[in-house]
């Protein structure tokens, strides 16, 4: 499916908006610390993706066992609907900060694990009663249907650029160029500037007075930093809330997972001129 047809996939899910938009809400309501444990801040990528290898890794596992006719294969289901639930909730939790067809596409892949995961319950449920015929009827749709909807979340990423580092490709020069006054640093303002058409924000430290910058564009959905809020040494990102600190462009709260790129920034005759930091 191109990402084409994956749009024309949204514009059919438009009207699940009603019931979607709400539960984003529910879901940001969470406490912060939770989300961000399941965004994977303490991991430095993003949780999901690597979660969700478990329930399909068990379930491919399952179908090919019920081909064999290997009584292991119910097993294997069961590790695939153990693992589908905190994959299932970092999904959730993911899908939460999307929005327009991206946010479609989400719910169309949401509802598809949903029924494969019920599916799946019944499927094991069937087999502990000893209709393995029903059983594996069950888990075979159930699997036709996770391979569809694990196609919608590579869309997800490669397509919609979902959790995608939004500053990978960021490469501007490595040699000073002025970008602004150094009196526009005053009263801890936040300066947006331009290098090479990277977005980057400029500041000073409360901490030490240097001058600092990092990349304006938030590597977790592309957020413009230099119109966030400051507080201390760091930025909170005005889309979604994420923290960075504004000299090592570390993060300090999620939903990023990755840090943004820093900036070596130096004082000549009264500007302020930036480059490209080393590692
Ligand atoms: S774009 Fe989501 S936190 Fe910045």
């Amino acid at each position: 499916m191109t990402i084409r047809y994956s749009k024309q996939l949204a514009d059919l899910a438009e009207p699940l908006d009603a019931v979607a938009d709400p539960v984003q809400e529910a879901v940001k309501a969470v406490p912060k610390p939770v989300r961000d444990v399941l965004d994977g801040v303490w991991l430095g990528n993003p949780l999901h993706p690597a979660l969700t290898d478990v329930p399909l890794g068990a379930w491919t596992a399952a179908a090919a066992l019920d081909l064999v006719g290997s009584e292991a294969a119910d097993q294997a289901l069961l590790v695939g609907i153990l693992g589908a639930v905190p994959a299932a909730l970092t999904g959730l939790n993911d899908w939460s900060h999307l929005q327009g067809d991206s946010k479609r596409v989400g719910v169309v892949h949401g509802l598809l694990n949903t029924m494969g995961l019920t599916l799946n319950v019944a499927s094991f449920l069937a087999r502990r009663d000893g209709r393995r015929g029903l059983a594996k009827v069950l888990s075979g749709v159930a699997y036709i249907g996770a391979l569809f909807s694990a196609h919608l979340g590579g869309q997800l990423s490669y397509g919609f650029g979902v959790r995608v580092n939004r500053t990978a490709f960021e490469s501007p020069r490595e040699k000073f160029a002025p970008v602004c006054d150094e009196s526009d640093l005053n009263r801890g303002k936040l300066v947006g500037v331009e290098l090479e058409g990277e977005a980057v924000v400029v500041a000073r430290s409360e901490e030490t007075g240097e001058v600092c910058a990092i990349a304006a564009t938030c590597s977790h959905l592309g957020g413009p930093l230099d119109k966030g809020e400051r507080e201390g040494d760091t930025v909170i990102c005005p889309w979604h809330g994420s923290r960075f600190h504004l000299c090592s462009g570390d993060v300090e709260g999620g939903p990023a997972v990755y840090p943004q790129p820093r900036y070596e920034a130096r004082v000549r005759a009264g500007r302020v001129e930036i480059r490209a930091a080393k590692g």
